[in-house]
């Protein structure tokens, strides 16, 4: 194919990622982990299945960082995720290391790629691989609004009895408890939510969002969502691909923009093919801005623990 991604981590979220982008056909797929046979058997797998999902994409599997050279965008899923109990930010020491590992090897094989980071804590991540790789910011993301926004949109499609298809919805600020879901801006065919559902309604799918990767967490038991989690960082990776100029919301690097400076925060972007094209502020309410001001706080703690952390 035209176009090259490589998904590290080839676990739960990035194998699964490494299917959806080859079942669609938007591009060849390189497949890395540090553990020796994982990405060759499962993109040797992968390949199996091709003539009866019918692409052509290819799939390779590999441990060394020379197979993904010239990528035109690098998934990051390489980590540990949550076991029951544990927050996202339990896993920031851990995961820090592996994101500064892998990035150094990702820069030196594709120096012009772009980043989209999923390891969790989702926002200090995404700091760790803009300072490892000296990318300049648009090509550094994170994912994590389009997941927690489809959260909110599968539950508002349950709770309204309505197809998917007609729900619209955004979530700020960080991948955390913080999380800013707007019912403002969230809408069926159109219509705010606002005027579909008493407060208490919503003020309950909000919550069940916030606690929406808690929620899946528990019910698993041994690790976290991947399905929602890689069909998400799809949709990220297909804008950029097919230069779509899409509008979704994503984890970007703010300088001055909601009153954020130097912070990545989930925030609505333009995707293309440079890879954050723009950063899109929208009027908020002084309880919004207050909701996204404190989920910025509870990132720039993330963001002082790196520090001492000498990460
Ligand atoms: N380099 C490459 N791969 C690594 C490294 C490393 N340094 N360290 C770990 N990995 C690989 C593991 O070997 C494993 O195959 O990352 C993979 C992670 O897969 P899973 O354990 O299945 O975790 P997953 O559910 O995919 O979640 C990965 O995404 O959603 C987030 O919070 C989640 O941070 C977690 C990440």
């Amino acid at each position: 194919m035209e176009k090259k991604v490589t998904v590290v981590g080839a676990g739960n979220v990035g194998a699964t990622a490494a299917q959806r982008l080859a079942e669609k056909e938007l591009c060849d797929v390189v497949l890395i982990d540090i553990i020796e046979g994982v990405p060759q058997g499962k993109a040797l797998d992968l390949s199996e299945a091709a003539p009866i999902e019918k692409h052509d994409a290819h799939l390779v599997g590999s441990n060394d960082y020379e197979a993904s050279a010239g990528s035109d965008i690098v998934i990051i899923t390489a980590g540990i995720p949550r076991k029951p109990g544990m927050s996202r930010d339990d896993l920031i020491s851990t995961n820090a290391g592996i994101i500064k590992s892998v990035t150094q090897q990702i820069v030196k094989y594709s120096p012009d790629t772009i980043l989209i980071i999923v390891s969790n804590p989702l926002d200090a991540m995404c700091h760790v691989a803009y300072e490892t790789s000296g990318f300049p910011k648009n090509r550094v993301m994170g994912m994590a609004g389009v997941l927690d926004s489809a959260r909110f949109r599968a539950f508002i499609s349950m709770e309204l009895n309505v197809s998917v298809e007609n729900t619209h919805a955004f979530v700020l600020g960080g991948h955390g408890d913080t999380m800013v879901p707007l019912p403002r801006y969230s809408t069926v065919a159109g219509i705010p939510i606002t005027e579909l559902m008493p407060k208490e309604r919503i003020d309950a799918l909000v919550e069940r969002t916030a606690n929406g990767g808690a929620e899946i967490v528990s019910l698993l038991k041994t690790g976290s969502a991947y399905y929602a989690p890689s069909a998400a960082a799809v949709e990220m990776a297909e804008a950029i691909l097919k230069d779509k100029k899409k509008i979704l919301p994503c984890a970007a690097y703010l300088e001055g923009e909601y009153g954020i400076n130097d912070l990545f925060i989930g925030v609505p972007v333009k995707l293309g093919s440079k890879g954050i094209e723009q950063i899109i502020e929208i009027e908020l309410t002084a309880d919004e801005k207050a909701k996204l001001l404190k989920s910025a706080e509870a990132v720039q703690g993330l963001k002082d623990t790196l520090k001492r952390l000498g990460v």
